[in-house]
Order: C-alpha cells, then sequence, then structure tokens
C-alpha cells in the first residue's frame, strides 16, 4: 500500500530522492524526519508497519506499507533514490532477540541481502547505501570483563557474536563491502551501540534497557527489578546524536568500513538503574536482581576511528538523554491512564522475554502460495 502526501510533483523532483528501509521505526523515524525537514530531500521509507507515535507525513513525503522480505518491494522501494538507508531489522531487546533466533535470522537476511541487490539493481541512481548493523557483531570473547576499555572495530574479527541477531549483522557488513568492491556501490556502514530516547518502543517486549528502566522507575513502587546482577556494564547512543552520526557518515567521501556510533561513556546495569530512579525521585528504592537474559559482561564503544575520520564523536551526556526518554515515557504513561488503556501499573514494573512464534515466517509462505494461485 503506498500513501503519498501530496507534495507538488515538481518541487519533489528538484530534491534528493531518499529511501529509508524499515522507517516507521524507532531510528528510521527519527532519521527520515532529520531528512525531510532538512528541506533538500524527497524522503520515501518502506516499512511494513505504521510508527506508534508518529504520522508517516510528519517524517516522510511519501510512505509504502510492505514486506522487504520480498526483493520487488525493494526494487519499489530504492526506485529512482540516490541514497538507500537500510534500517529494517526484525529487532528488539534482550528479551526478543535471545529467544527469537531463528525466526530473526531468516527474516533478517532476506531484508538485507534484498535491499543491497536492489540498490544494485538502481546503480545508475543509487550512489550510496547506509546500513545500520550493530556492537551485537563483536566477538563475545572480547566482553568478558565489565571493565572493558571500548570495542575497537578489529574486535570483531575472527567472528564469535554471542546470537545469531550479531552473526546476520556482520554477514550482511561483508555481503555490503563485497559489493562495494565488485559493482562500486558505495557502502557506508555504522555498528550502532544501545540507541535510546523518545518515540520508541517502551513496553511489550520488544524495548531495550533504556525504556524498559525508565517505565520501571516510573511505575515501580516497592522495588525495581532487573535481569541479572546488574554489574554488567555498557554505553548508550542518544537518538539525536545516532542521527547525526548517520548522517555524517553517509556524508563522508572515504569512510567506507564499518565504524562505532556509539558512546564511550560506560555504565553499571546498576547504576543506570539508579540514575533512572533519581530521575524519578526514588532513589532508595531497592534493586531486585531476578534471572533472565543478560548478554556480554561488558562493552564499550571506542571511538577512535570516528574521531579520526568525522573529527566528531557522540555528545549528549547519558543523564541528560535519560531526562528527555523520561518525560517522554512518563507523557506515554499518563495518557493510557487518562484514556483508560491501562488502570493497573504493576505489569510495567517487569520485563517480558517474548516467545518465538512462526507466524512471520508462515505469513510468507502463505504470500506466495497466494502468488502462485493468481499466475
Ligand atoms: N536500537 C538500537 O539500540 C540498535 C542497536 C544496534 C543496531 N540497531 C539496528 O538499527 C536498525 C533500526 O533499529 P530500531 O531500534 O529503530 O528498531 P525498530 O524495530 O524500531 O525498527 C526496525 C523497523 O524495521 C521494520 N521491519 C522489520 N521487518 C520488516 C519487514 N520484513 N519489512 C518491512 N519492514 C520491516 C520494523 O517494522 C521496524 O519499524 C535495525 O537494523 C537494528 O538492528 C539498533
Amino acid at each position: 500500500m503506498e500513501k503519498c502526501n501530496g507534495e507538488n510533483k515538481r518541487e519533489g523532483k528538484l530534491k534528493k530522492k531518499v529511501a529509508v528501509a524499515g522507517g516507521a521505526g524507532f531510528i528510521g523515524s527519527h532519521l527520515a524526519k532529520s531528512l525531510k525537514d532538512d528541506g533538500g530531500y524527497y524522503v520515501v521509507v518502506g516499512d511494513w508497519k505504521e510508527n506508534d507515535f508518529m504520522h508517516w507525513t510528519d517524517f516522510c513525503h511519501q510512505f509504502f506499507l510492505l514486506d522487504l522480505r520480498d526483493m520487488a518491494n525493494c526494487i519499489k522501494l530504492t526506485e529512482g533514490c540516490s541514497e538507500v538507508y537500510m534500517l529494517a531489522a526484525d529487532m528488539g531487546g534482550m528479551g526478543f532477540i535471545k529467544s527469537n533466533q531463528s525466526v530473526l535470522m531468516f527474516n533478517n537476511t532476506l531484508i538485507s541481502t534484498n535491499m543491497l541487490e536492489s540498490a544494485r539493481r538502481h546503480l545508475h541512481t543509487v550512489n550510496r547505501y547506509f546500513y545500520a548493523s550493530s556492537a551485537c557483531v563483536y566477538n563475545e570473547h572480547k566482553q568478558m570483563e565489565t571493565t572493558n576499555p571500548g570495542l575497537k572495530e578489529s574486535d570483531a574479527w575472527p567472528a564469535k557474536p554471542q546470537d545469531t541477531y550479531g552473526l546476520e549483522k556482520l554477514y550482511s557488513e561483508e555481503m555490503g563491502l563485497a559489493y562495494m568492491r565488485d559493482f562500486g556501490l558505495q557502502f557506508r556502514c555504522a555498528r550502532f551501540h544501545n540507541v535510546y530516547g523518545p518515540k520508541g518502543s517502551w513496553k511489550g517486549g520488544r524495548e531495550k534497557a533504556p525504556p524498559a528502566f525508565c517505565r520501571k522507575a516510573i511505575c515501580s513502587e516497592t522495588e525495581f527489578e532487573m535481569w541479572g546482577d546488574g554489574e554488567q556494564t555498557r554505553s548508550f547512543i542518544y537518538i539525536d546524536d545516532c542521527v547525526t552520526g548517520i548522517r555524517k557518515i553517509m556524508d563522508c567521501p572515504d569512510l567506507d568500513v564499518p565504524v562505532n556510533l556509539g558512546s564511550s561513556e560506560m555504565i553499571t546495569m546498576n547504576g543506570f538503574a539508579k540514575l533512572a530512579l533519581d530521575l524519578c525521585g526514588k532513589s532508595n528504592l531497592p534493586i531486585k536482581h531476578i534471572e533472565g537474559p543478560v548478554g556480554v559482561r561488558g562493552r564499550n564503544s571506542d571511538n577512535t576511528l570516528i574521531k579520526e575520520k568525522l573529527n566528531w564523536e557522540p555528545k549528549v551526556r547519558l543523564a541528560e538523554g535519560m531526562k528527555e526518554t523520561m518525560r517522554w515515557i512518563k507523557c506515554e504513561i499518563e495518557r493510557e491512564l487518562e484514556s483508560g488503556k491501562v488502570q493497573d501499573l504493576s505489569r510495567y514494573c517487569s520485563s517480558r522475554v517474548v516467545a518465538q512464534t512462526t507466524d512471520s515466517l508462515d505469513q510468507l509462505l502463505v504470500k506466495t502460495n497466494e502468488d502462485k494461485a493468481s499466475l
């Protein structure tokens, strides 16, 4: 299904047409909005769902509701574009990627390979391709200590990502690099380290730690529940820095290797919970540690390469970014309470593990059978 916001076609033609795959998602919608607000771009978004918090006209000129596991859809999305930003992925936080390994691998391999090949087929117009990779590509043996000094880009090899989510990202990075060598597609790739901020998933199981911690800090009254012992370390990049970084990486003439896009401000998860609680005026609430998926022991971003290439690195301090995120999630919860959508906040005090289902795999099969029937 295609939606076009009726912008004057002539005006659209004068702009640089760009596609954002997965542009209704958290990072994709912020990126698409930044490109749209810039004024020089005609922004086309493709996603299999609409954005939960913004109307599509707020962040793009044209919206295609489509499944990017199907190459014909990827070709349609990238038609006539000079830049392609590939952010589509079936993904979520620890409560999702650990328990959905097969489905994620199947879906994401199809999306990544089809999008890249579609860009090749449009090489006469597409001159740059951005791929959203992840810190999950890194070798887990380099992340055994909480005192991680920062992962350098070379630490991805030899390969031993902890989960299939990271392995698919690493494979897709390599495929993009091969397409650059073999077909001349200018490939750009950032390894995101835990992106957070307003207008992202904050409940339901796909959310990552920052919004989950905000939600729990707001809703918990007697204790703050956390998976694991809380000694594991991470760094978190605020959404505005992430969008700035993506755009700088895409515009850089010679950044043709995967680069970290993350903050180097590392914190323990206990420290992170304390920060969330402090922001809610609940500093004395005890932390209750329970069993749950926790990921690697220590992870931080080494920013030597990005500083060298762009003379820039993420700037927003964690306390500052979390304040904004907390403010936004508080409004979301108040809205739910006012509308009666939720009455009992206790369900928001825990995180849940999302069980794997084969629904998305079966949908593809049904579609194939329907297509065959219509031949
Ligand atoms: N958020 C993070 O901390 C983080 C960290 C590392 C890497 N990344 C990567 O960045 C990208 C964006 O992440 P996000 O946090 O915005 O996630 P998100 O889930 O909010 O966005 C991904 C979007 O892809 C869409 N999508 C999934 N399968 C699709 C399909 N078959 N067809 C069409 N659209 C499909 C989803 O509907 C969603 O809107 C992803 O590739 C993710 O793997 C994110």
